[in-house]
């Protein structure tokens, strides 16, 4: 993909590049942290500073497009058009020096994606995708791997803020995957990253409990078109609003469903 790039994925990528250079900017010095509503959700400068650079970059070319973004609101307009931001995911990483975060961008027309990219500032990685378009990394097409049973795959996960039953439901579905012989789960601590990196094919699955839609919106386009699934925990479509998510390459998608709602997984 290249000239025919549209122009919401070009403001898309450009966005999220922007958000890496703050990242840049602050990584691995010293910080101003905060924490959100006394949980464990850190918050930092780099966050509000990310997300002002990215809005302020598509303002330049969309000035009435409407924005979800974690850090801040924004006043309503009246497009069919929302930019769908999660400025630094993986903050609890950046606030400690672990090199592992990313920006994410997606935008939506009435509910439906029509771009998404995100952008890891270490590995020099942007993963972005457009409808019909196929999913890149750095300008190279990629496809999710062919993981067909549980044995071959590695999967992803993630550890919310909540300290509640959503929680002890992720670490007894950790347990029935390693007894359902799952070759590996990783916890690396971007949501973003992980559906980004089941697109690639790195990982086969991902699923996580309790998400925000600036948390899988661009890796739900980019695992579609790099050929995989993203569904709720049933197997049912995943609207914008969900928090529970589940990714993969689609051949080993049932494996993973059947293993999250066998006895004792939650509700959704
Ligand atoms: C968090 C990360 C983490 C996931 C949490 C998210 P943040 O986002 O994506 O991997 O487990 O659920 O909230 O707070 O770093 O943007
Ligand atoms: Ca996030
Ligand atoms: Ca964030």
């Amino acid at each position: 993909m290249g000239s025919g790039m549209n122009e919401f994925l070009e403001t898309a990528r450009e966005a999220a590049l922007e958000a890496g250079e703050v990242h840049a900017k602050y990584f691995d010095r010293d910080l101003q942290i905060d924490e959100k509503s006394g949980t464990h959700d850190l918050v930092t400068e780099a966050d509000f500073e990310s997300e002002r650079i990215i809005v302020e970059t598509i303002r330049q070319q969309f000035p009435d497009h409407n924005f979800l973004a974690e850090e801040e609101r924004y006043e309503t307009t009246d497009s069919e058009y929302t930019w769908i931001i999660d400025p630094l995911d993986g903050t609890n990483n950046f606030a400690s020096g672990i090199p592992v975060f990313c920006a994410s961008v997606a935008l939506a027309c009435k509910g439906e994606l029509i771009a998404g990219a995100i952008y890891d500032l270490t590995r020099d990685e942007l993963f972005y995708a457009s409808p019909g378009e196929g999913a890149y990394l750095n300008g190279q097409r990629i496809r999710v791997n062919d993981a067909g049973i549980l044995s071959q795959a590695i999967l992803a996960t993630g550890f919310f803020y909540d300290r509640g039953p959503d929680m002890k439901n992720t670490l007894r579905n950790i347990e029935k995957f390693f007894l359902s012989d799952v070759r590996g789960i990783r916890r690396f601590g971007a949501a973003a990253l992980d559906m980004a990196y089941v697109a690639s094919g790195r990982f086969t699955g991902f699923w996580e409990f309790s998400l925000h839609p600036w948390d899988f919106a661009a890796g739900k386009l980019i695992v579609e078109e790099a050929g995989g699934m993203v569904t709720g925990l049933h197997g049912e479509e995943l609207p914008l609003e969900s928090h529970y998510v589940v990714a993969s390459n689609g051949s080993i998608h049932q494996h993973i469903l059947d293993v999250l709602n066998s006895a004792g997984s939650p509700e959704a």
